[in-house]
Formats: structure tokens, sequence, C-alpha cells
């Protein structure tokens, strides 16, 4: 265990970008043996993990200068210029350049990206890592600089002001999160539900009440809120129970009293559900909007629920116990699922658009992710599931060390590296050190705060 921990925290040194002398965050991979692509930039989302783990190591500043660098990189004008980026998008991933006149900062806000996916959840990992820096460090003036304030009003600004569809859930494209593929997960994913319900607890807790611009910021967020979370823990709860008040459902009911809210038609159930779902367990089902319920199960939208209080403690008892049950299925050789089941054959076809890199149980496509460990341990210790949790790090770190940190791995089971997985992949590392970090401290969860206002006034009606 020693020696895993030595060797990922030597990765996490050495991935580090430096921009003008000063430590900015980390590349998602460097991987001398595989084209890096965009593996060399420092992604918002990869780099939350690895700030994690400074913070928990008492070692704020590389997370200070990274929360900065994205406040300036954040786009701040008014667009109706469709080439550019939103006013308040937060770059998927930025690098270090520099062409003979000194080192430059180069954002990608999705553009350059593989199929050109917008990054929706740059912003919330942003929030998160803000909110997680300004609880260790105790750094509010950080906080409370005019620039910062401005950035999350920006944030909320892109995120709830703009929409067609009247639910408080955020309507999104397909991969504009950790899946940044063509996966079917376009509409309302429970990985950005979950996310943007962190989010925005982040900036109830984090917006300055003394600065009058913030005031109908909080506001709508008090209100959002409670709204939010009744939504994602009644309709996309998933057990035996609303399965068979489902496969019961009446259809085409119109006006306020129908029942079966979004029309779902219960031959829309897919065989794999009937049997595999077990008399105790329960999940958040992976979408749910007009006429549609994705049955899939997603890990990280399931856990980051669990971790901030979205999911009720009944239902995070159910989803561990979940785990506990399919433990083969969801957490495996090399924790954890990214999602289950695989999409295959017409499925496959169409949703991924014959994707070779998701083929079934590859990669995003129920491929297993080590990056999901600081999650699980998160979760599975706050829910009293300790020996799960010892059982996956000691499972995951055996290989791990052996396999050179790959990004993911494929099959069933987890039993193979990924076919196009980079070793050396930053977050790996990282989302293992934090999970030793919470093993070894439980207390420290505190730390990371995610969800935390909960507890607090802004979201009084949810406690
Ligand atoms: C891949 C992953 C994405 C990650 C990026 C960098 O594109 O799908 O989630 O942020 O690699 O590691």
């Amino acid at each position: 265990m020693r020696d895993a921990k030595q060797r990922a925290w030597r990765l996490l040194e050495e991935s580090m970008v430096t921009y003008r002398g000063q430590p900015v965050g980390t590349v998602a991979a460097h991987d001398p043996e595989t084209e890096a692509l965009n593996y060399d930039q420092v992604f918002t989302r990869d780099f939350a993990i690895s700030a994690f783990a400074f913070l928990l190591d008492g070692r704020p500043e590389i997370v200070r200068n990274f929360l900065a660098t994205a406040v300036r990189l954040q786009s701040h004008e008014r667009q109706l210029d469709c080439f550019k980026p939103g006013e308040g998008l937060i770059p998927a991933s930025f690098k270090v350049t520099d062409h003979g006149d000194g080192e430059e900062l180069f954002a990608d806000f999705g553009e350059h990206a593989i199929a050109r996916v917008a990054p929706v959840d740059s912003g919330f990992w942003w929030l998160l890592t803000l909110q997680a820096y300004v609880h260790v460090s105790e750094d509010r003036a950080f906080l409370n600089q005019a620039e910062v304030q401005q950035a999350i009003r920006l944030v909320l600004d892109l995120s709830m002001t703009s929409r067609f569809d009247m639910f408080p859930t955020m309507l999104v494209p397909d991969g504009s999160f950790m899946i940044d593929r063509r996966m079917g997960v376009y509409g309302y994913p429970i990985d950005i539900q979950a996310q943007f319900f962190v989010a925005l607890c982040a900036a109830a807790d984090l917006l300055d009440a003394e600065e009058p611009a913030n005031a109908r910021y909080r506001a709508a967020l008090q209100e959002r809120l409670p709204h939010l979370a009744h939504h994602v823990r009644t309709y996309y709860w998933l057990d035996l129970a609303r399965l068979n008040q489902i496969y019961r459902y009446g259809v085409e009911e119109y006006g306020p009293t129908a029942v079966n809210k979004f029309n779902i038609h219960p031959d829309a159930i897919p065989d794999w559900l009937m049997d595999w779902l077990p008399e105790t367990g329960g999940y958040l089902v992976g979408n749910v909007g007009p006429g549609r319920i994705d049955f899939r199960y997603f890990a990280q939208g399931n856990l980051l629920a669990c971790a901030a209080g979205l999911a009720t403690k009944t239902q995070v008892s159910a989803l561990m116990q979940l785990i506990a049950q399919r433990y083969d299925d969801l957490v495996g050789q090399m924790p954890l699922k990214l999602c289950f089941p695989a999409l295959e054959g017409q499925d496959w076809r169409i949703l991924t658009g014959c994707d070779p890199k998701n083929r079934p149980w590859s990669y995003h496509n129920g491929g297993n992710w080590p990056v999901l460990l600081w999650l699980l341990t998160l979760v599975g210790l706050r829910a009293g599931a300790d020996e799960l949790v010892e059982r996956a790090l000691s499972d995951a770190e055996r290989r791990l060390v052996q396999d050179d940190w790959p990004e993911y791995y494929d099959g069933r089971r987890g039993r193979l590296v990924g076919q196009q997985a980079r070793r050396h992949q930053t977050w790996s590392a990282a989302g293992y050190l934090v999970a030793c970090q919470l093993l070894e401290r439980p207390e420290r969860a505190e730390l990371l705060h995610l969800g935390r206002s909960l507890e607090g006034a802004h979201c009084a009606a949810l406690v």
C-alpha cells in the first residue's frame, strides 16, 4: 500500500504543469507510448480530483493557481457569435504554449476536442474545487475577490437562465461531461443532474452575502435546490416497488393529475432489469425526460448524489446494498464500472454511432474506471460499508501499480487494461490517493464539503 501511494504521488508530481514559474494544474496523462492528443492538457474535471488530493495533503497553492487561471480563461463576453464560447463557460482544458516569445495560456472550450463536445460539467467541477479549496485553506480573501464572485455568478447565469424546458433539472447535449462521446446521454443524464445539484449547493455556500449583486442568485438557489432534489429523488429513483409501479403504468394521461408524468410506456422496460434488480437494492436511473427513462446505471451520478445528500439516507443505503449484491457487475476486478450494462447490438450502433472506442464493455460503454475509487470510498465509509471499500481498494492498488495507472479497464469484470487506455493517467492515481486519504482519516471527507450547504440555511427545506 505504501509503495502504491508513493508511486501515485510521484505520478502526480510528474504531471504538474507550470505557468510563468507557478504550478497551475496537472496534465490528464503523460504516457510516452501513446500519441498525446489533448491528454497533455490540464482538464478541469480531471484536475478536480488532483485538487482534492493536494488539498487533503495540505497543499492548497497549486489549487489556488488553477482556480485563478480558470477565472482568467472563463468566457466573459455575451456572445451571439455561435463559434465563440457562451458567456460563463469554463474551458474543458487548457495548456501552456511557448512560441519563443514567452508562455501563453491556450484554452479549449470543446471546439478542438474529438467530435467537438461541449464541457457542461467544467463550471461545476470548478465550483466544487473552489469550495473544497476555501474550506481547507480558509482563504476567504481569494473567494471574495470581485472576479471570483463574478465567475460564480457567470456559471449560474449559464446553467440556470437560458432554457427551453420547464423542469428543475438541466437539459444538455450528448457527451457533455466525463462521458464525452456519443453514448445516448443527452437530455437529463443523472451524472449532470448530480453535479448540477452539488455545484448549486457550492454556489449557495460561496456567494458573498454582503455583495448586493449576489442577492437574486442566492434567492434563486434557495428556490431551485429543493425542487431539483425532489425531482431526482422521486423520478429517478428505481427499486423493485417502483419498477412494479412503472410496469403497471397507465399511459397518455393528460394534465396535472397524471400519475405517469413523463408518459413512460411499460414496454420500454428492458429485459435485463427484471431479474437483475435485487429485492433490497435500488439506484437512480440514467436519465428521465419526456417519454423516456434510461434504465442504465451510471456510477458517478449515483455516488455523487449519495455523497452530497441529493439521495435520501434510505436511498444511499439501498444503493450500497445494490453495489454489494451486484459487486461483480458494478465494482468488478478493477473498480468501478462507469455504466451498466453496456450498449450492445443495434443500441450500440444507434446510440454511439458505431463508435469502436465505445464498443460493448469498453471505455465509457461499460468499462471500469479507477478514478471513481474516491467516490466509492467517500460514500462507502459514510454508509458503514468499510469492508466493501477496503476490498475494492486492495484489488485496485495491486493492479494499478502493475499496469502503470491505466485510464480505464475493459470487459464485464474489468479484467483487461483498456484497449486504448493511456497509462500514467493522472486522475487514476489521484482517485486512488484521495480514497487512501479518506480511508486513513474518514473525517477528512468533511473538508471536501460536498453538498454541505444542505445543512445550512440555504437549503433548509431539504433537511
Ligand atoms: C477522455 C475522458 C474524459 C477525460 C479526458 C482526459 O476524454 O472521456 O472524461 O476528462 O479523457 O482524461
